[in-house]
């Protein structure tokens, strides 16, 4: 499934017409999965099942970005606010990275793509970081795509974090004020490892960041796609980077 040559992935037939640019993919693409409750209730199922099947599209997508060439892909999966939800929500929530891994780990590995994180993973259940330490054990040594789940994630809390950290420094001595800059506090956040999503995608047609990278995201171009996350697919995420590759990034220049 991954391995298809680029020849192939030019013919790919699409609504819009517009052909896909292979030399201008975006390197770190970040999605807001959103929408799953509201596909189950479409269909008079429990909102669980909305999160299963946004689970199968985790895959397909996983898929087309690795075989795009994307370097970063970064999944909201759980934010910090998520925890206000029933307990029995939460709970499925926290074992699908489990269920996931069981079913997935193999083609990641076949793969040669990383798995890694952001995000307070103290906070979880030890059934679910296990699970994802042994896939990033596992995956430690690929050099494909960077496959980043942001679990119990929240920029805001991310920051307060950052901040702390390094006031400890400040404190210790081993800085003064003028280290401060933007370049060390990205050295601060979660995502020091990754350059800032070139794309951000939301699905389920709500228009608001919901508190997912809210620094990295400064220059990122937003995309709002109106499927809800069960339903969307490899062609969509091919039809949100054709947008992307419409679009004049100017960084505050001209
Ligand atoms: C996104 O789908 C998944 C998570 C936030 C965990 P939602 O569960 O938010 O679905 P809607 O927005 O209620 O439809
Ligand atoms: C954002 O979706 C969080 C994730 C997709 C994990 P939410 O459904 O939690 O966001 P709001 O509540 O609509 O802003
Ligand atoms: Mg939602």
């Amino acid at each position: 499934m991954f391995k298809k040559s680029r020849k192939q992935k030019r013919n790919e037939s699409d609504h819009s017409n517009i052909e896909l640019d292979l030399d201008n993919i975006p390197q770190h693409v970040a999605i807001i999965m959103d929408g799953n409750g509201r596909w189950a209730k479409q269909r008079k199922l429990p909102r669980i099942k909305g999160h299963y099947q946004g689970m199968q599209t985790v895959k397909k997508v996983t898929r087309e970005a690795s075989d795009l060439g994307i370097k970063y892909l970064t999944l909201y999966a759980f934010s910090t606010e998520n925890w206000t939800r029933p307990k029995s929500e939460v709970n499925y929530i926290m074992n699908l990275p489990v269920d996931f891994l069981k079913t997935f780990l193999p083609e990641l590995i076949e793969n040669n793509v990383k798995v890694e994180t952001i995000g307070f993973l103290e906070d979880l259940p030890n059934s679910t970081l296990n699970a994802i330490n042994k896939a990033k054990v596992e995956t430690q040594h690929n050099t494909g795509l960077k496959l980043i789940f942001a679990l119990n994630y929240g920029g805001r809390a991310e920051i307060v974090h950052s901040v702390k950290s390094i006031y400890e420094k400040l404190a210790a001595n081993q800085m003064s004020s003028d280290d401060i800059t933007e370049d060390m506090i990205n050295e601060h956040l979660m995502t020091h490892n990754y350059p800032d999503p070139d794309l951000l995608i939301r699905s389920s047609g709500e228009q608001r960041i919901s508190n997912f990278l809210i620094w990295q995201a400064s220059y990122s171009e937003f995309i709002f796609n109106e499927k809800l996350w069960p339903d969307f697919d490899k062609h969509d995420l091919i039809d949100c980077i054709k947008i992307y590759q419409s679009r004049q990034r100017r960084f505050g220049g001209l």
